[in-house]
């Protein structure tokens, strides 16, 4: 059998752990105020994982909730991808986790490491796999409880981030929907200007570095900033020219959710409204890999979305990592 020349997505979930934290809430504990945070970044709350909400808890929810919308029997699942950059343990991948909790008993799964970039990554990965004809039956969750990472004393970082998870059903079709193009892009020069030095192979921890509190991110803002915009908008002005397209085919943006200004700054250089994107940070904070899911989720469940709609994700992260990929909505047809 020739394999089918499209993925749809067929499915889509998400998950948030049960706490918030506003910003007023940050600005009892450090030297922020919630008039600082909204007017830099745009962000009011964000979820906050607790001991119980770890990476494979937001991640199986979140694909349980995907399973459920597309209809599709878990032994028909033959890949889970987990994207994230904070996986529950270093080893084993937190994707074999997912895979038991569902009962997906024919499937193969492997983690997927791209930061923010994750889920862009994974889709183009996760596509590129249905078209060959290597997965017919693909569920990709993106998932990170990236307050892990954060110190909660550095003003810098703690005030961005919140915690969840969103997922996708992929499944062969010949209908012309899913990812239309996609590229993926990396500057690994670019390692350090957001990054965790200490716990990996390179810096093992040590009582040391944990006191002087190497375990979590730093980041240079203003630097990132300006790579994120010019790494996205150059992404995904290819990704829309792959495609046959032009920008003003495109019916919404879904970019990744780390600021209002980079957004904003992303839609300018675009030179289209802020009305075609869509835009959910100030209630998540940015969720890492999940920002693109949970949005392109609160977009389909709020009628943004119909059949037959082109929708271009964009997303940058650490790496640094940067992708696009547009979309054709809509449901595969039963084959
Ligand atoms: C981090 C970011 C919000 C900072 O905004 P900015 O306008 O660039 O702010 P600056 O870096 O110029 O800092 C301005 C001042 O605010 C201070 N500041 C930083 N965080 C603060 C906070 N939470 N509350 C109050 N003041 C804060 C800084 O210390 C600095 O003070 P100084 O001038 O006395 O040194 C912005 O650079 C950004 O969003 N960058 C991209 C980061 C990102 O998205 N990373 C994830 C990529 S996936």
């Amino acid at each position: 059998m020739s394999s089918p020349p499209y993925a749809a997505i067929r499915g889509w979930g998400m998950a948030v752990p049960r706490r918030v934290v506003t910003n007023a809430e940050l600005a009892r504990q450090i030297d922020t105020s919630d008039e600082w945070i909204r007017s830099r970044t745009g962000i009011s709350q964000r979820h906050v994982a607790g001991p119980d909400e770890f990476t494979s808890v937001l991640a199986t929810a979140a694909g349980r909730e995907a399973l459920e919308r597309a209809g599709v029997a878990k032994t028909a699942v033959d890949t889970v991808i987990v994207a994230t950059c904070t996986p529950d343990r270093p080893f084993p991948a937190t994707a074999s986790t997912v895979q038991h909790n569902l009962g997906l008993p024919n499937a193969g799964a492997f983690d997927l490491a791209a930061a923010c970039s994750g889920f862009v990554y994974g889709l183009s990965v996760g596509t590129g796999l249905v078209k060959s004809g290597m997965s017919r039956t693909l569920l990709l969750i993106a998932a990170d409880v990236f307050t892990h990472l954060i110190d909660w004393q550095d003003r810098n970082t703690c005030v961005l981030f919140g915690d969840g998870a969103g997922a996708v059903v992929l499944q062969a079709t010949t209908q012309p929907q899913g990812v239309l193009a996609s590229n993926i892009g990396s500057w690994g020069e670019g390692e350090t200007m957001m990054a965790v030095d200490v716990g990996g192979t390179r810096q093992p921890a040590t009582p040391a570095l944990l006191e002087q509190r190497r375990q979590y991110v730093y980041m240079h803002g203003r630097e990132i900033f300006k790579h994120a915009v010019r790494g996205m908008c150059e992404s995904a002005e290819r990704a829309v020219a792959d495609a046959g397209l032009n920008l003003a085919a495109i019916k919404l943006v879904v970019p990744h959710q780390a600021n209002l200004r980079i957004i904003e700054a992303v839609a300018k250089r675009l030179a289209l409204p802020m009305e075609r994107f869509f835009v959910n940070l100030d209630r998540y904070g940015n969720t890492s890999a999940a920002s693109v899911p949970i949005a392109l989720y609160e977009a389909a469940q709020q009628g943004h979305l119909v059949a037959g709609d082109l929708v271009l994700l964009t997303a940058f992260g650490g790496g640094l990592t940067w992708g696009s990929c547009v979309v054709r909505w809509g449901s595969a047809l039963p084959q």
